[in-house]
């Protein structure tokens, strides 16, 4: 997975960037400065009920509860190739979770990736977004979770390899590239800019995927939201840019996509944007949702590769199926006939279920076929429709080879580009 990947060379380069890493030594904010919440933070009811609303527009469940877990115990694990850490438990148990952390603490964390006794946490845990939240909302997230239902057992421990488990190798990573303050609105933008930029950059920290990172896993700001990777999953090229990223989209697109997770004409979004509307997007406000677009207007344009414009064949070409060019191709448009077409049809329309038209998506139109693949590999499951009409797991019906022809297949099909997945490349996708 490139992401760890990018991981590992970037852990690299801080250990052999000493000086960075000794400087930070002495720089990096350990100290536990006193925090109080200001004038204007609600208390009692309000209080939690803020606090609950700022967890779910800052997705903490995404990553501290898992599948079949209690919610918010920790426990999911983040694998990388020299080792596996796990989520902590972030429940009010004294011992397991958090329940005898202070205010300072807990402000620590979030904004300096500082655990409670001083270790340096992984950015595994986004507090490089996190450090823009104000006070008063770190501090109303930690208000509510003290009322959830303690949960005793600990997270499994992390197994890290030598040198990859020395925490302080963090510090130069946190020195160079964790913002030193929180966010600062912009007095010369509307309030709504001014919380979509918030909601964006900070709470629902969009940049962590959709934003390209440089070789120390770094975030590349210079090029904000022009597309990244997330476990091996493409998050699209979000700014402004009209071929490709939203510049085209109507508001509405851009909202239903945020909100149902399929715009008209636009496809649909699965994997782990997925779960971002699930557990965190659809429950906004609609002023969130209308907040968020406004801001996404005004990111800066930024083009990529001629491979990754929108792309899509009319809808009068697709009718029974494009001519494949190969016979490799021709047994990917075979599987697509018997598996695929009675709920996607050739032209990608829903057949049972309006949540399966693709047509128009990003992912159809990308050669590499990611998405593509790893949507046939793990299906996804849009939470409105039943069962039977969602997109199911096709891992084990098919071969590596099968699913490399059939990707290929529905990049030509839908996009009229070449396709260029491989065997070996579904097999890393599994
Ligand atoms: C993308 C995944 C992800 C998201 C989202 C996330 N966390 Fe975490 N969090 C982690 C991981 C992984 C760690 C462990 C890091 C380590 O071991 O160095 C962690 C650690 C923590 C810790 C330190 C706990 C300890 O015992 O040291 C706290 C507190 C925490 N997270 C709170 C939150 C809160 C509150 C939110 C939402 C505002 C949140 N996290 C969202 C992945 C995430
Ligand atoms: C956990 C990672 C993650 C987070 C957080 C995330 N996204 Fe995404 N997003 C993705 C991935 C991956 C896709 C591609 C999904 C697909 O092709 O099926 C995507 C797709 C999209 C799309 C559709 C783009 C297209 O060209 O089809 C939009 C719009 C979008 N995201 C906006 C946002 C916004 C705005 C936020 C923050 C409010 C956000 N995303 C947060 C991972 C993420
Ligand atoms: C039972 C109906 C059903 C079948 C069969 C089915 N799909 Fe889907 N598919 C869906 C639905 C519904 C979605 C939207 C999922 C969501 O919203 O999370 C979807 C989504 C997709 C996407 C969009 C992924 C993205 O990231 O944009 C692709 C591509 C796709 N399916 C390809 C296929 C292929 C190839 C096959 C055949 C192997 C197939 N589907 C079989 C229902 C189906």
């Amino acid at each position: 997975m490139k992401r760890w990947r990018n991981y590992i060379i970037g852990i690299c380069s801080i250990a052999v960037a000493g000086l960075v890493g000794a400087a930070a030594f002495f720089f990096w904010p350990h100290s536990l400065p006193q925090v109080q919440a200001s004038k204007s933070q609600p208390t009692g009811s309000e209080l939690i009920a803020r606090g609950e609303y700022l967890t779910v527009a800052a997705d903490c469940a995404a990553c501290h509860t898992t599948k079949s877990g209690k919610p918010f115990a920790g426990g999911l694990a983040f694998k990388l190739p020299f080792g596996t850490i796990y989520s902590p438990n972030i429940t009010p148990d004294k011992t397991a979770g958090i329940g005898d952390w202070t205010d300072a603490e807990f402000v620590r964390a979030m904004r300096s990736g500082v655990g409670k006794h001083g270790e340096d946490l992984y950015p595994a845990f986004p507090y490089s977004s996190y450090a823009l939240l104000s006070t008063d909302d770190i501090l109303a997230i930690k208000a509510y979770l003290m009322t959830l239902a303690s949960v005793a057992d600990p997270a499994p421990e992390n197994s890290l390899a030598f040198p990859f488990n020395q925490r302080p190798l963090m510090r130069g990573w946190k020195f160079l590239f964790v913002p030193w303050g929180p966010f600062q609105p912009d007095p010369g933008k509307d309030k709504q800019w001014n919380d979509g930029a918030y909601l964006v950059e900070a709470l629902a920290h969009c940049g962590e995927c959709h934003t390209p990172r440089g070789l120390m896993f770094q975030r590349k700001q210079g090029v904000a939201l022009s597309g990244g990777d997330v476990d091996g999953w493409k998050a699209w090229n979000i700014t402004s840019d009209k071929d490709y990223g939203l510049g085209n989209w109507s508001d509405e697109q851009i909202a239903d996509m945020l909100t149902a997770g399929h715009a008209k004409d636009r496809g649909v979004a699965a994997g782990p944007m997925r779960e971002a509307i699930d557990l965190s997007l659809s429950k906004l406000p609609k002023s969130d949702i209308d907040a968020i677009v406004a801001y996404l207007r005004t990111v800066p344009a930024v083009s990529g590769d001629a491979d990754h414009k929108a792309a899509r064949r009319k809808e009068e070409e697709l009718t029974a199926g494009s001519t494949p060019t190969s016979a490799s191709l021709q047994a990917g448009k075979d599987i697509y006939a018997g598996a695929c077409a009675s709920c996607h049809g050739w032209n990608g329309e829903g057949q049972f279920n309006p949540h399966a038209a693709i047509l128009g998506g990003h992912a159809l139109a990308d050669p590499t076929a990611s998405n593509v693949v790893r949507v046939v590999l793990q299906g996804s499951s849009d939470h409105a429709s039943a069962p039977g009409k969602t997109m199911p797991s096709f891992a084990k019906t098919y071969t590596d080879a099968e699913i490399a022809a059939l990707a290929n297949y529905v990049v030509e099909h839908f996009s009229g580009r070449k396709g260029t997945v491989t065997a070996e490349q579904v097999s890393e996708a599994r």
